[in-house]
């Protein structure tokens, strides 16, 4: 382990040896948090475990794709607080802020697809903001950043000094360029401005609190499963990918949050499933006779994914403890606990299972042209 916290916030209060704060800045609570986007998947599993240690925090979001019930889970934990704001505009949070993490941005293909420009503001506008009230309260700020920084990688599995191969103008490129920026906005007020900066840069993660047609394999799987329709398999099914089970995500965020490493630092599960795989255990879990139906490749799929995360074993002592098998298990029980939820998307789930591709446009060459 390396690089925790020993500094001295411009308040004067100490940092302890295990970079907690000694002189909390609120009376009885350890650090107070700002969280972007802590009313979706990540965010308010993010809220939820700072604030079971002891943390305050404060969740801004503009709920564009997060959710009511998220927030509401958390008005339970004393020391929650919301604003509903959007990140791009000059945000309202006062008081001292010992940490931001900036999670705020359309993350799902179906969701960056119908707010492009929205998406694009929120890397841009919406990171300066969160990186400018970490400025101003000499806080520690920690951007989610995303593993499509590398584009479909031609490097495996990807390290952080992978620079990507990314498509500037394709219909991703609205999430992943606005990452690239906000991984550069970031760096430079870490070298301009001595922000203390870290990025990471999540892979697939997956986990209760998804929502089911949010155009994500797992979340396809399962709803297509529990509902007995069949599950839509891209091209051969041999592409793979490595999902990372939400809780080991979140203790990584953490980590990061707690250290004063740089990154960028990649966390995600490296264990490798191709999607002919994890659609055979998502058959087993559920006890589903469901078939498999196969549709053409999108274009632009990455064909791997696969993260290296030495990096994050170096810096922040942190690797993946939960097993697919286990993630899925505790996944598929959640989704099976909202059957009216599942039945009002099954419909809509198949159109949006893809990774962030129009497959009409793409068979029509409109693609090739943009
Ligand atoms: N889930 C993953 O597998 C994954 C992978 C890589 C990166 N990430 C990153 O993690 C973050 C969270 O992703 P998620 O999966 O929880 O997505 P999500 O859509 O569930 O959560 C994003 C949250 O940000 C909020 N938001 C969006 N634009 C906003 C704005 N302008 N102002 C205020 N709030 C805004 C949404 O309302 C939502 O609550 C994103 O930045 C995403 O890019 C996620």
């Amino acid at each position: 382990m390396s690089c925790l916290r020993h500094r001295c916030h411009p308040s004067g209060s100490a940092i302890s040896w295990l970079g907690r704060r000694v002189v909390p800045s609120v009376k009885g609570f350890a650090m107070r948090v700002v969280v972007t986007g802590g009313a979706g998947f990540l965010g308010s599993h993010l809220c939820e475990k700072l604030l079971e240690r002891g943390d305050q925090v404060v969740c801004v979001d503009n709920l564009s794709t997060g959710q009511w019930e998220n927030v509401d889970r958390l008005r339970g934990y004393q020391g929650f607080g919301f604003v509903e704001a959007d990140v791009t505009t000059d945000f309202p949070v006062f008081g001292p802020v010992d940490a931001v993490a900036h999670l705020a941005s359309p993350a799902s293909p179906p969701d960056y697809h119908r707010l492009p420009l929205e998406t694009l503001a929120a890397g841009s506008r919406g990171t300066e903001n969160a990186l400018e009230l970490a400025r101003r309260n000499g806080s520690r700020f920690v951007l989610a950043s995303t593993s499509e920084i590398y584009g479909d990688p031609l490097v495996h599995p990807q390290t952080e000094e992978y620079w990507g191969n990314v498509n500037s103008i394709g219909r991703r490129s609205v999430y992943d360029e606005s990452k690239r920026y906000a991984e550069a906005v970031s760096m430079a007020y870490r070298r301009t401005l001595g922000v203390d900066v870290g990025v990471i840069r999540i892979f697939n993660t997956y986990g209760p609190r998804m929502r089911p047609q949010d155009g994500r394999v797992v979340t396809s799987f399962i709803t297509q499963a529990l509902t007995g329709t069949p599950l839509t398999i891209y091209g051969a099914g041999d592409q793979t990918r490595s999902f990372c089970y939400v809780d080991d995500l979140v203790r990584g965020i953490v980590a990061m949050i707690d250290s004063d490493a740089g990154g960028p630092v990649n966390l995600g599960n490296p264990i490798e499933r191709t999607m002919l795989e994890l659609a055979e255990l998502v058959l087993r879990l559920t006890g589903s006779k469901s078939s498999l139906e196969f549709h053409p490749l999108p274009q632009d799929d990455p064909t791997r994914r696969q993260p290296d995360i030495s990096l994050a074993g170096d810096l922040l002592g942190w690797e993946p403890r939960v097993t697919a098998e286990e993630g899925l298990a505790r996944t598929v029980a959640w989704f099976a606990s909202r059957p009216a939820e599942l039945i009002a998307a099954a419909d809509s789930v198949a159109g949006a299972q893809f990774e962030g591709h129009d497959l009409a446009a793409a068979s029509s060459g409109m693609l090739r042209s943009a």
